[in-house]
């Protein structure tokens, strides 16, 4: 079969379409013939192998050797104690853990695997693993947001950012969006009430306030986050730099106590099994999936580029012939 793998950290052309042996799946295992695959941070974080955390499991070489990790496809073949799924049933998944999404076959143990949501397609589904599962915990689950409040989602334009902004207006919430010049006007079309350009302001210096701050692209002091938060307000770290992470998980205890603030991580708890409200929403047509572009497996360094170097608005998806 055809893949895209690398061997070494390194920028986009360090990766190579190659012919590798199809995998057989074990026990416990799904064989799945990929038709769709969303890109994350988090591949470009773990091509380039920055930040630090990216390297947890390979810190001089890649652990794993295909990228790839929100999939949807058809079961091609299961294994001997996989009798969850059957041969020709669509499923999604995400396979942070292993990876192997940018091929056309990858073996997925049946617990992670989820039924392809009736009415959606491939593209769809592949979209809302990691984005959607952040958002859902980072809105509802643990962001508790309620009517009336104010919620800042830093990195508002991405994939997770982009059902963020939605969920937090559903829920009634006055949304600031903050994201580079060129998504402005795509957080507005989401329902952003506000939105800010990061890379002209700098919105803990604003002088505004937030019940609750969800942080994708975290890369300011922790301290400075807790400024910009209510009494009680809730300060979310996502992903950004090791250094702000440090400074929420040393410090973040003690930062904001005397305002009832809380500065944390949030710890997202992934897999396509955790997202039944979101595809709820999706199939009622209250949620929508922007797909920002589309490209086809060769193309998988120019796909990680273009969403690596910010231009993405919404999700990329990788299309397996
Ligand atoms: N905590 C957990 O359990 C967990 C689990 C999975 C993933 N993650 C992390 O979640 C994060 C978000 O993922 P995603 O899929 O939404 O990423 P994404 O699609 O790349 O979106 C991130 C957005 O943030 C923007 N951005 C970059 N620097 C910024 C800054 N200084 N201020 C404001 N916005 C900025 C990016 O635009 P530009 O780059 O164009 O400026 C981009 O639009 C990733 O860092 C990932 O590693 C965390």
């Amino acid at each position: 079969m055809k893949a895209v793998v690398y061997t070494r950290y390194g920028p986009p052309e360090v990766l190579r379409l190659a012919d590798v042996q199809t995998p057989v799946p074990k026990d416990d295992e799904v064989l799945v013939k990929v038709h769709a695959v969303a890109l994350n941070a988090s591949d470009w974080e773990v091509l380039r192998g920055t930040p630090l955390y990216s390297r947890i499991g390979g810190p001089f070489r890649p652990r794993h050797h295909v990228l790839g990790s929100d999939i949807a496809g058809r079961v091609a073949a299961v294994g001997r104690a996989a009798t969850m799924f059957r041969p020709g049933q669509d499923v999604f998944a995400d396979i942070l853990d292993h990876m192997g999404g940018f091929a056309e076959y990858v073996c997925v143990p049946q617990a992670v695997l989820a039924p392809l949501p009736a009415g959606m397609t491939y593209e769809q589904a592949a979209a809302l693993p990691q984005a959607g599962a952040i958002a859902l915990q980072g809105i509802r689950d643990k962001g508790q947001v309620r009517p009336g409040q104010r919620v800042l989602i830093n990195g508002a334009g991405g994939g997770a950012g982009m059902y963020a902004v939605q969920l937090a207006k559903l829920d009634g919430a006055e949304v600031t969006g903050v994201d580079n010049t060129e998504k402005l006007e795509f957080m507005r079309s989401l329902g952003a009430d506000h939105i800010i350009d990061y890379t002209r302001e700098d919105f803990t210096r604003a002088g505004r306030a937030y019940d609750l701050i969800l942080d994708l692209a975290a890369h300011r002091p922790a301290w400075a986050y807790a400024g910009s938060l209510r009494h009680g307000g809730r300060y979310r770290y996502v992903g950004g730099s090791v250094a702000t992470l440090l400074q929420v998980l040393l410090l973040g205890p003690v930062i904001g106590r005397a305002g009832r603030k809380t500065v944390r991580l949030l710890a997202v708890r992934l897999g396509a099994g955790h997202l039944a409200p979101l595809v709820e929403l999706c199939q009622a047509g209250k949620v929508t999936t922007v797909i920002d572009r589309r490209y086809p497996l060769s193309q998988v360094p120019e796909a990680l580029r273009y969403h690596g170097e910010g231009h993405a608005k919404g999700k990329v998806i990788v299309v397996v012939e």
